[in-house]
């Protein structure tokens, strides 16, 4: 089971550095946990991993930090195509699946996240799932750092989630595509985290707001 927290633009470095002390009180032998602070949150820890690079060693890309700045502190993890980056942020798929490859062939685990917007989910499984393999396209399903996220944009931040059978059947689609974890984002909370892990196809979650809170992701975990 894998139960990973996004920060996305909240906290501080101080604020980050308390967390992981905080979170460490706890065993978690058999959950894989992970957190993606802000940028200028990273640090040198097992847990961490950066929410986005620009995929080069270094260069001209104001603004952006490449390789060379990840491995200051050692950080071999990161999330790809994260629905904000692709939809506030413009990300086109090629750009992605450039990303992708760029951290690929440098060895990360790479948190690769998809997800559909309420109007092709209203149009059903079969558009979800088309919609779904346009955000494959240019990505090794199969590379052996490979996380899958799948999280609909209509649940995330919603408070939310999609349902219990919304959520098996489409993990069962994705599981035709890969053989690697399979997480759930999208308004997991503490009240939903046990039904949601339960289902078939379902190897863990990626958790926005209610990681924010400490105790509350501790015992997230702990259910994991
Ligand atoms: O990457 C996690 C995310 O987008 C879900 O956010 O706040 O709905 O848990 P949230």
């Amino acid at each position: 089971m894998i139960v990973a927290a996004n920060f996305k633009t909240n906290k501080t470095r101080k604020e980050t550095v308390e967390y992981l002390k905080e979170l460490k009180t706890i065993d978690f032998e058999n959950v894989k946990v992970a957190v993606f602070p802000p940028q200028t949150a990273l640090t040198e820890d097992d847990l961490i991993g950066a929410q986005n690079a620009y995929p080069t060693v270094n260069g001209a890309y104001t603004g952006e930090i490449g390789l060379e700045q990840l491995n200051e502190f050692n950080i071999k993890r990161i999330l790809i195509g994260h629905s904000e980056r692709r939809h506030i942020l413009g990300e086109t798929q090629e750009f992605i699946a450039e990303k992708f490859n760029f951290f690929k062939e440098n060895g990360f685990e790479i948190f690769y996240c998809i997800g559909e917007p309420l109007e092709i989910r209203k149009k059903g499984i079969d558009a979800v799932i088309e919609y779904l393999k346009n955000q494959f396209r240019g990505i090794d399903l199969e590379y052996e750092k490979l996380i899958v996220a799948y999280e609909p944009v209509w649940a995330i931040g919603t408070g939310v989630s999609a349902s219990i059978d919304e959520i098996r059947a489409t993990h069962a689609e994705i599981r035709k595509f890969t053989s690697k974890p399979i997480l759930y984002g999208g308004s997991v909370k503490l009240n939903n985290i046990e039904d949601i892990i339960k289902i078939k196809n379902v190897d863990g979650v990626l958790v926005g707001s209610a990681s924010l809170d400490v105790n509350v992701f501790k015992q997230m975990i702990k259910k994991a």
